[in-house]
């Protein structure tokens, strides 16, 4: 870190939080002149009833909505296609982006290519897209699920079947008008997906930290998401009804997500192509691979690891400390210890390396990894793990 070099900084957007905040969404829409909101979640959240009882807010209040829910858990391009039609169709003119990340991510990815006519890859992370676009529908995040933080910006992930990977979307001239955390929605997660995307938050400020570059306000969230990350994720594992701990861990996650402003590491670069390939849950992936690029980023991250200790357990500790603090934590959440154990083969190593070097997170690792490197990791990751 150096402080005599400049840098730019921005922060994100309002943010209501508290129990039952969802009640205020009606209320939202019409101080923005929201009017047809599109609501758009994944298929496997469609049918709860925090879906259905946002519906039913919207009707009562007399907002004219529509659902829109063919969205996979790893989003796809041809699905973001479908809910830019239903948008049109509807004549919306506002999208609710509800759910865990695949949910929010295709709500955020529609919003992108909703009310214009550029191609969706074209919105990449690293591709220098049309900077004067303006014209993006109002957007409100609403995250179910305390792990992607993906609340607060345009970012999106997206998988383009053609070539087999996953693209960060996004434009830096879409920001939700609102995020709401209400942590009554997250108490009905199931105790896996608890666990999943609660380390999925814990990736996030693990690696948002290490990566080198000066942004303190991200440092600093980062520390603080650790610190709530840390005393309450075992505790909404053994207690899903704890309103309070799912408070502090959707805050967690939100602050997590903040902080990777900054950028990700290899955890991510991998997990997003492996996800992309094999369906894999994206928390879970990124959990299993956490011990292996620790271990590899060792020496790039040592002068960092005492203060990510001691934000997450509240004590001093080294890299050898947290290294088993971590591989404790996940055999506490019964998370598998290797890829092979969740479904990935064995063939495809050195395509997984090849597109995990080219992920926008990869850049940002502490350590510059050649993907031979990479292809190494994934193989150490699929037959040993931690
Ligand atoms: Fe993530």
């Amino acid at each position: 870190m150096d402080f005599k070099n400049s840098a730019d900084w921005t922060f994100p957007v309002p943010i209501y939080y508290g129990p039952s905040r969802v009640d205020e969404v009606s209320a939202l829409c019409k101080r923005h002149e929201i009017t047809r909101p599109l609501v758009v979640t994944d298929r496997g959240s469609s049918e709860l009833d925090i879906i259905k009882n946002l519906i039913g807010q919207l009707n009562i209040s007399g907002l004219k909505c529509d659902l829109f829910s063919d969205i996979s858990p790893n989003p796809l391009g041809n699905e973001i296609y479908k809910g830019k039609f239903a948008y049109r169709a509807g004549q919306h003119n506002g999208i609710i982006a509800i759910g865990g990340g695949s949910g929010m991510d295709g709500g955020k990815a529609i919003s992108l290519i909703a009310n214009n006519e550029d191609d969706l890859w074209k919105f990449d992370y690293n591709f220098d897209s049309n900077t004067e676009l303006k014209n993006f529908p109002p957007l409100i995040c609403i995250p179910t699920t305390s792990g992607t933080g993906a609340e607060t910006e345009s970012t999106a992930m997206v998988t383009n079947s053609d070539l087999g990977m996953k693209f960060c979307l996004w434009h830096p001239n879409q920001k939700p008008l609102a995020a709401i955390l209400d942590p009554s929605l997250t108490i009905g997660l199931p105790r896996n997906l608890t666990a999943w995307t609660g380390v999925d938050a814990l990736v996030h400020a693990i690696e948002a930290y290490c990566v080198n570059d000066l942004h303190s306000p991200a440092d600093g969230v980062a520390l603080e998401a650790l610190s709530l990350i840390g005393d309450n994720l075992k505790v909404v594992y053994e207690r899903p009804d704890n309103l309070s701990s799912r408070g502090a861990m959707l805050v967690g996650s939100c602050l997590a997500g903040i902080a990777f402003l900054k950028g990700l590491g290899l955890v991510h670069a991998i997990s997003h192509m492996v996800g992309a390939e094999y369906d894999t849950q994206h928390g879970l992936t990124n959990a299993v691979i956490l011990p292996s690029v620790l271990q590899f980023n060792e020496k790039h991250i040592s002068n960092k690891i005492n203060r990510i200790h001691f934000s997450q357990y509240s004590k001093p500790g080294d890299f050898v400390d947290f290294y088993k603090a971590t591989c404790n934590l996940l055999d506490e959440l019964e998370i598998p210890k290797t890829l092979k154990e969740i479904g990935v083969g064995d063939d495809r190593f050195h395509e997984l390396a090849v597109k995990a070097r080219k992920d926008a997170a990869a850049f940002t690792n502490p350590r510059d990894a050649s993907i031979e490197e990479i292809e190494n990791l994934i193989g150490k990751v699929y037959s040993v793990g931690r």
